[in-house]
């Protein structure tokens, strides 16, 4: 069976085939009966995803273990996340639902379960089971996905409704996507990135010409502590009002993954009773959504479209041997490793990532001169070859360093260090609400999805957020 933690986990085809089967349960298509047990963890508040997921559950015969909110569990005791989690397993879950504040929790859940897990939102990175409510909604309303034109608006910034959607719609063609935010809740980049349509940006809803506006709420409870968390909020919370006035004459559906905020209403109660809106069918859409999702899970109709792993590499450069004046001036070192090729200035990067102090034996010139770069560093260790892990250091501080192997004078191997796909407890994560993170005190492991080895991009493999080659920080 496979999780559902991230919307990309499943491919377009079984979204549709989700969806088709959710709508035919709408329309009175016979609920199947599986004994089986779901646990629902919900670390953080929920009405909607909880009520409608159990319900689901209910409706399936299954039954249903867990709680809503950590008061009265061992998790105020201070229980990490993985013991909870093994726990109900034990207690014969066929099914994990999880709803946590910490980014990437759900996935860590996924690697350390052999059992499927279903995000329900993970702080404020991904929610994809709404992302399903909210693609099979726009297929009630539209017929179809393809080719709409749609606005996201609020909190793009903490909105993890809105991150899934954006990854959900990034499988469908020619989508149209206006991001109306207050610069200060703009939508991570990351998010955004290979978005096969158009985007626009906006910071008001007048600016947009568009078939669904996807409102949102403003994630008070993500944004900093304190009073300048709270002046922010206040400012950033009035902005987005909308009322019957803005849609007069228009054919746009109005979305919402709700709740709405009663103290500065998003959505004019006046609006409710238009045609315009979209947001009580679509709430509702969730348990026909989570049952359809239950049921191909239970089945095993879905299968994680999990990426390959890729083992790193040694890419073998030809070797020239200088003759030996040139080699003595150049190389100094008998036999050992030296690293040619560090942009100039940054040998010391490299000796400190390696943990070279004073006392150990290297050679190391900076800045001297260079046919690849204008100027260059080189480092060398004499009488010492550097282990796999040491090599993958240097790659990930200088990717582009040539590595040459000397014994008895001579170079005996030239190359560069390619990096695995995956990299293992080596590189940390610096996002704070990363389930890694050190201060939660979670026991996640460190671990990296190698993006892009030119230029050399990361992203943290649970909480998913990038890492370019300069701002990477090793463990
Ligand atoms: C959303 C959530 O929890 O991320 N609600 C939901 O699941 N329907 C949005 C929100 O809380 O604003």
């Amino acid at each position: 069976m496979c999780s559902l933690v991230s919307i990309n986990d499943i491919s377009r085809a079984e979204i549709l085939s989700i969806i088709n089967d959710a709508l035919e349960r709408k329309k009175g298509k016979k609920t199947e009966q599986f004994p089986g047990v779901l646990a629902s963890l919900f670390y953080e508040s929920s009405t909607r995803t909880r009520e409608s997921t159990e319900c689901a559950a209910h409706r399936l015969g299954m039954h249903v273990i867990g709680f809503s909110g950590i008061e009265g569990t061992s998790v105020q005791k201070g229980e990490p996340l993985a013991d909870t989690l093994r726990m109900y397993r034990g207690f014969g879950a066929n099914i994990i639902a999880l709803r946590h504040p910490l980014e990437g929790a759900a996935r860590y859940a996924a690697d350390i379960l052999n059992i499927p897990v279903i995000n329900c939102g993970d702080g404020s990175n991904l929610h994809p089971t709404q992302t399903l409510l909210d693609l099979m909604t726009i297929t009630e309303k539209r017929g179809s996905v393809d080719g709409l034109r749609i606005a996201l608006v609020g909190d793009l910034k903490y909105g993890r409704t809105v991150h899934s959607l954006v990854a959900g719609l990034k499988m469908f063609s020619n989508i149209t996507l206006w991001l109306v935010a207050p610069d200060s809740l703009k939508m991570p980049a990351h998010f955004i990135e290979h978005f096969p349509g158009t985007i626009y940006h906006a910071h008001d809803i007048a600016e947009v010409d568009v078939d669904i506006l996807y409102m949102t709420r403003i994630q008070r409870e993500r944004f900093p502590q304190g009073p300048d968390g709270e002046l922010e909020f206040d400012k950033v919370s009035r902005i987005y009002q909308l009322t019957p006035s803005v849609l007069e004459g228009k054919n746009v559906g109005v979305m919402h993954p709700l709740p709405r905020y009663k103290h500065r209403i998003e959505i004019s109660l006046a609006v409710d009773s238009l045609h315009n809106a979209w947001y009580i069918d679509q709430a509702e859409n969730g348990v026909f959504l989570r049952e359809a999702l239950l049921s191909s899970m239970m089945l095993n109709k879905i299968s994680r479209r999990k990426k390959e792993f890729i083992p790193g590499a040694w890419k073998e450069l030809s070797v020239k041997n200088y003759p030996k004046e040139a080699q003595e001036t150049i190389y100094r070192i008998d036999n050992g490793t030296l690293i040619d090729h560090i942009h100039a200035g940054k040998g010391k990067e490299v000796l400190s990532v390696l943990q070279i102090d004073a006392a150990a034996k290297f050679v190391y010139a900076s800045n001297i001169s260079s046919k690849v770069y204008e100027r260059k560093d080189v480092v060398g260790f004499p009488d010492r070859e550097l282990t796999e892990m040491e090599l993958s250091k240097v790659a990930l501080v200088e990717p582009d360093a040539t590595i040459n192997i000397i014994r008895d004078k001579q170079v005996y191997k030239k190359g560069k260090v390619v990096l695995p796909s995956i990299i293992d407890g080596l590189v940390i994560c610096q996002n704070p609400r990363c389930i890694t993170y050190k201060t939660h005190n979670e026991f996640a492991p460190q671990k990296f999805h190698v993006v892009s080895h030119d230029p050399l991009l990361l992203a943290c493999y649970y909480c998913e957020v990038p890492v370019e080659r300069e701002k990477i920080k090793l463990e």
